[in-house]
């Protein structure tokens, strides 16, 4: 710390210059133990934070560790570090920023900091018992409040502090109803940002932006606002936008994947997801499978039964009308273990889907909105769930963003395909979401 503050090169090769809101937000966050900068997305809240995360570094109390804290530590990779240790943002200083990816400590301007993962109820425990002089919350709507509350108890040292930021939730969040609506006894001041804040977006980005995102997500991702999702999910699905007969199917370029979600006494359903060879590529749900025990008397089949007739289906069933099709990656709800297994038997190999529910209804919101995502009339179980699915009103009024518990199996299988296969699809459609 004395190193830098007798090193002044430390601070050149800056070619970042702060917008005025952010200026204003490092200044006054010193004014209360929370600082929390919430709001639209690429709004300049991470790396507004971070600048005042290193001077209170320089400042934080000897008595307490230094602590960051994110969903899990290789989200603290990519949303801290990565800009950390950018030396177009951060100069010189990033040579004093000292982590590996995966670590549990890293250290920054000589002092040892510690990482945390923070996604489950039981991850509290990981913090009781120590004290905190100075901590970063990365995502703070996406922890768990019984976390967020522990770590106000470990604050135990005078001078210590808390550099926080997030998207906005839901109306009813429990960081918006007990917290900023109650700053003052809080002891938190509360910086909304939106994109115009961060100066460094070039022209068009922000249109780009506002593209990608559809509904609540556009209210909040965009406008920053704390919105309740209510109604329907894909509330811009148009049957006439996007539905198409199965035999106008556009040449496609690719298979990208079967995205399966799996059921005993429900249902499993499966999809088939594609990429067009259009000068302008889009997805299509080309073709759907499913077993429901319901539909057949209550009859389940067992592991070796359903795989044996996924297989039969996938490989014997003409899927486009202009040829052969081959997916090049069978993914799977990540419960099912045993499907996974049997399907390994048999020479398949699967992947375990990504999990994460709001940010795959996110992306599919908005490819919908973007009217890049087509659905043939073969995925009749999609055309079915596609308008009924609805956030939950109960969950609403809790804060929490869950959509109601009906049928959803397709819903969860079209999920799976597109929100795992996004890093191999983005490229041929950046043109249409520019992410
Ligand atoms: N004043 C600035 N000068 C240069 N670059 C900036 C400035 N403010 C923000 N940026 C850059 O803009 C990009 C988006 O900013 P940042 O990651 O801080 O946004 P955010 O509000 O945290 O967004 P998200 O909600 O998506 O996490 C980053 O690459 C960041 O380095
Ligand atoms: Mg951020």
């Amino acid at each position: 710390m004395s190193k830098l503050r007798g090193n002044p090169e430390a601070f050149e090769g800056l070619t970042s210059v702060m917008s005025l809101a952010q200026m204003r937000s490092v200044v006054r966050a010193e004014e209360k133990k929370i600082a929390l900068w919430s709001g639209a997305v690429s709004a300049g809240k991470t790396f507004v934070s971070l600048w005042a995360f290193l001077m209170a570094i320089m400042e934080a109390p000897k008595g307490g560790n230094i602590i960051i804290v994110g969903r899990t530590l290789d989200t603290v990779y990519t949303n801290v570090f990565v800009l950390l240790q950018n030396p177009e943002i951060f100069g010189e200083l990033t040579k004093y920023v000292s982590y590996t990816r995966g670590a549990k400590t890293a250290t920054i301007l000589g002092r040892t900091v510690f990482l945390y993962g923070a996604n489950d109820a039981s991850s509290e425990t990981k913090i009781r018992g120590s004290t905190v002089g100075l901590a970063y919350v990365d995502e703070v709507t996406i922890l768990p409040e019984g976390f967020w509350d522990m770590l106000m108890t470990r604050l135990r040292v005078a001078g210590a502090r808390v550099l926080a930021t997030t998207n906005p939730g839901s109306k009813n969040h429990w960081l918006r109803k007990k917290w900023i609506l109650k700053a003052e006894k809080k002891n938190l001041i509360h910086f909304p940002f939106t994109m115009d804040d961060n100066p460094s977006l070039k022209p068009g980005y922000i249109a780009d932006m506002k593209a990608q995102f559809a509904g609540v997500f556009y209210d909040r991702f965009i406008r920053g606002l704390w919105t309740n999702a209510e109604g329907a999910v894909y509330n811009s699905w148009d049957e006439k936008k996007h539905m198409i007969r199965w035999q106008d199917m556009p040449p496609i370029a690719r298979v990208l994947a079967l995205g399966a979600d799996y059921g005993t006494t429900n249902t499993t359903a499966a999809l088939l997801l594609g990429i067009t060879a259009e000068e302008r590529p889009r997805l299509v749900l080309m073709d759907e499978w499913s077993y429901s025990s319901k539909k057949h008397h209550g009859h389940t089949l067992s592991d070796a039964q359903l795989s044996a007739r996924l297989l039969e289906w996938l490989d014997g069933t003409e899927h486009s009308p202009h040829g052969q099709v081959i997916p090049e990656m069978l993914i799977l709800d990540p419960s099912a273990a045993s499907l996974r297994a049997q399907l390994a038997e048999s020479g398949r190999n699967t992947w375990p889907a990504h999990n994460r529910v709001d940010k795959g209804i996110a992306l599919v919101a908005s490819l919908l909105s973007a009217g890049v995502l087509l659905i043939t009339d073969r995925c009749e179980g999609v055309l079915e769930e596609i308008t009924e699915y609805s956030w939950d009103p109960k969950a609403t009024e809790a804060g929490e963003d869950k959509v109601e518990k009906v049928d959803d199996h397709f819903m969860d299988a079209m999920r799976y395909a597109i929100y795992t296969t996004r890093s191999t699809w983005l490229p041929y459609l950046r043109y249409a979401l520019a992410a």
